[in-house]
């Protein structure tokens, strides 16, 4: 029977693989020895036998059983599956291995030969030093060096890598046969997809010269430049424990917070920022500060940021930085801790907005016209109503005018008896849905109560004009959103009144 490698790794026991050549020792549920891949005086190295995987938290080196045996006996990763799945008795089929894999495990071969490379050039570690960039985040990013032109093409040509590897396009044809590497003489920067896969890298020159500060890996069939974040791997644990992210706009802004100890940090890759990496980031979070350097290219891009956050249903702080600056370089200059006093002292987009329009009363048109913009972005109709409804006071204007542009249908003015969004959501939600809901748990007026019960029993000829006529987009959501709100504000006051009725005790 022939199998492939996903089923070799389910075979083999990467605690037996490696106790073959080392001898770990037992700490809690994982082994750890001195690790044979660099000069290391204590057990670095450790191998986790629920994750099937070894790390080195001295050299950064780590992967599967298989890349251990690849590493240890120097020869190929085909040629290390080979021998194990000899040594459990397996037949491997090699053309089973799917193509992805080969690209992954080929883009792989070249990180870590670039790490190597790393850690064999003194002057690129001075480089990252002089920039503030620690050791930790060195290895937790995995950055390296490419030596030369031809080094790495050498290396996987050697290892079967090069085939795979040319569909990654960071390699440059030139001529039969001859290749050379995009990243020759920079500082690499691996960059993962969020499960942790090395999808491409970023280079950085070592020095001013008038060649591009950066090259990217161009987009390919495993790398999307559009659809990925710098960072997101690294920063997602941080960015759910702190509840927000940072949105930054370089590598070395990311890799400079890192390094003091700010990890909810994330950038797009050398472009401006796309929806879909708004819908991304908003997997993860639904706050987001936006972090740009402190020019005029760094406050356009940060328009242009603004509208896809919010379409992606993220709540958008911005912050801005002094005229010049960019994070590394105002965290170098004023330390983290100012960085910090400011996120914690910016106001949201929207509030600061209308503190902008208090100062400066001459620009109010222009500051209204952005506001509206902005707010015609926010999908969810009832939180768009909230904001403008929040707001439109401190602007000098009205709520029909503040909304009407953006597409919900004009709210009548306002007398007593006139339903507010809400109430016409939900008892034309009750209408349509159907569900069947206990009016109790939610906050209504009794008025709007008695109209809600007359739509669940269907007496629709009962209810008023407005509401059957009643239209906004994406009804089913607004109305959703609406209730669970209702219930909240609900929950939210009992507790409140608990609270009182404890305190007068
Ligand atoms: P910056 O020039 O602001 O980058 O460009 P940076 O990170 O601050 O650079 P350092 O600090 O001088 O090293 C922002 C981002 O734009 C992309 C890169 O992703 C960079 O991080 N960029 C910039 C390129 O892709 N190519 C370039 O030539 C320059
Ligand atoms: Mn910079």
């Amino acid at each position: 029977m022939s199998s492939d490698i996903e089923d070799l790794r389910r075979e083999i026991d990467i605690v037996d693989v490696i106790s073959e050549y080392l001898n770990l020792e037992r700490v809690g549920s994982n082994y750890r020895t001195n690790c044979p891949f660099h000069p290391d005086r204590t057990p670095s190295f450790y191998v986790s036998p629920s994750k099937q995987i070894f790390k080195c938290f001295g050299c950064g080196v780590g992967g599967d059983a298989i890349k251990f045996v690849s590493l240890y006996e120097n020869i190929s990763y085909f040629e290390a599956a080979l021998e194990l799945a000899k040594k459990y008795g397996k037949t491997l089929d090699l053309k089973k291995i799917s193509k992805d894999e080969r690209i992954f495990l080929a883009i792989d071969r070249a990180s870590d030969f670039y790490r190597e490379s790393l850690l064999k050039n003194e002057k690129v570690a001075e480089y990252l030093k002089d920039r503030g960039i620690d050791g930790k985040t060195v290895k937790r990013f995995g950055l390296g060096f490419a030596p030369s032109s031809e080094e790495l093409v050498r290396v996987l040509r050697q290892d079967g890598f090069l085939e795979d590897y040319l569909k990654t396009k960071n390699l440059i044809k030139l001529g039969e046969k001859a290749y050379r590497d995009l990243f020759s003489r920079r500082v690499v920067i691996p960059i993962r997809d969020p499960r942790g896969r090395i999808i491409g890298f970023g280079g950085r020159r070592l020095k001013e010269d008038n060649t591009p500060k950066y090259i990217n890996s161009p987009d390919s069939e495993v790398f999307k430049k559009g659809k990925n974040l710098f960072a997101l791997y690294e920063s997602k644990d941080y960015i759910k424990e702190d509840g927000y992210a940072i949105l930054v706009e370089g590598y070395f802004d990311v890799l400079k917070l890192f390094s003091e100890g700010i990890r909810n940090v994330v950038a797009p890759l050398g472009t401006a920022l796309t929806y879909e990496q708004a819908e991304l980031l908003s997997k993860y979070t639904k706050k987001v500060y936006i972090l740009y350097d402190g020019d005029d290219a760094g406050r356009k891009a940060m328009k242009s940021a603004i509208p896809h956050l919010l379409k992606a249903g993220l709540e958008v702080y911005p912050i801005y930085l002094p005229e010049g600056y960019d994070p590394d370089e105002f965290v170098r200059e004023f330390g983290r801790e100012s960085l910090k006093e400011l996120i914690n002292s910016s106001p949201d987009l929207f509030e600061d907005l209308v503190i902008q329009c208090k100062e400066k009363k001459e620009n109010r048109k222009k500051i209204v016209k952005e506001f509206k913009f902005f707010l015609s972005f926010i999908e969810d109709y009832s939180l768009r109503f909230e904001v403008a409804s929040k707001f439109y006071k401190d602007l000098n204007y009205s709520l029909n005018d503040l909304l009407d542009l953006q597409g919900i249908k004009k709210i009548s003015d306002r007398k007593e008896k006139d339903f507010s969004f809400k109430e016409k959501v939900i008892i034309k939600g009750l209408l349509i849905f159907k569900e069947n809901i206990n009016l109790d748990e939610i906050k209504l007026r009794e008025e709007v109560k008695d109209l809600c019960k007359k739509a669940l029993n269907g007496e629709e000829y009962e209810l008023p004009k407005e509401i059957i006529s009643f239209e906004c987009d994406n009804f089913e959501k607004v109305f959703r959103d609406t209730l669970e709100r209702l219930r909240y504000e609900k929950y939210r006051k009992t507790k409140r009144n608990k609270k009182k009725v404890f305190k007068s005790n």
